[in-house]
């Protein structure tokens, strides 16, 4: 389950980074880099899509076939750990800091459970198959949005 505060400010995070595609004097230095702006709303944006996509895998597995319910959950856990550093990161790129290596450590942890676990969920249901597929891409493009808010946003 993801907290409530989480999902608001990655919400309100998006808005925010939308609404700072305007020109803005307070975000002046951060929206002045297009590619920056660009790499913020993917990182939220594929996370969330994870996060949707994991929550179709888990009704989906909820049969609790061998491991699977205790993997999709152990893949949830790990994009909430990526989420709530993503939302760290966002936030200190809005106040103008660099971001805390821990945050940076986290998401990479995050996204490697998850990517790990869903990794490990065998199943021979297509739409489960499917399902994975999609939320494997998501992750990997969250980890590049990820590496290229890093290295744009400094
Ligand atoms: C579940 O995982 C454990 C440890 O990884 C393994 O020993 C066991 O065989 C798995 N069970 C199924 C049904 O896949
Ligand atoms: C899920 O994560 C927990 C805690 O790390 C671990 O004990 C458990 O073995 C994991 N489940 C599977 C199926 O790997
Ligand atoms: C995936 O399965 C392998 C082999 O059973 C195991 O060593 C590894 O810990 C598992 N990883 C996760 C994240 O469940
Ligand atoms: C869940 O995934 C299945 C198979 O891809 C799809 O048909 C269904 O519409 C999805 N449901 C939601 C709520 O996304």
């Amino acid at each position: 389950m993801f907290t409530p505060f989480g999902c608001i400010f990655l919400l309100f995070a998006l808005a925010a980074t939308l609404a700072g595609a305007a020109p803005s004097r307070l975000f002046a230095r951060q929206t002045g880099d297009l590619q920056c702006n660009i790499a913020r709303v993917k990182i939220v944006g594929s996370i969330l899509q994870a996060a949707q996509t994991a929550r179709n895998l888990t009704q989906e597995l909820s049969c609790g076939c061998g491991n699977s319910s205790s993997l999709i959950a152990n893949v949830t856990s790990g994009i909430i750990t990526a989420e709530d550093a993503v939302a760290e990161i966002v936030g200190a790129i809005f106040t103008g800091q660099a971001a805390p290596a821990s945050a940076r450590t986290q998401v990479g942890d995050g996204l490697t459970l998850a990517l790990e676990s869903a990794g490990n969920i065998t199943s021979t249901d297509p739409a489960v198959t499917s399902n994975l597929a999609t939320l494997t891409s998501q992750l990997i493009a969250a980890g590049q949005a990820g590496d290229d808010v890093l290295q744009d946003c400094n």
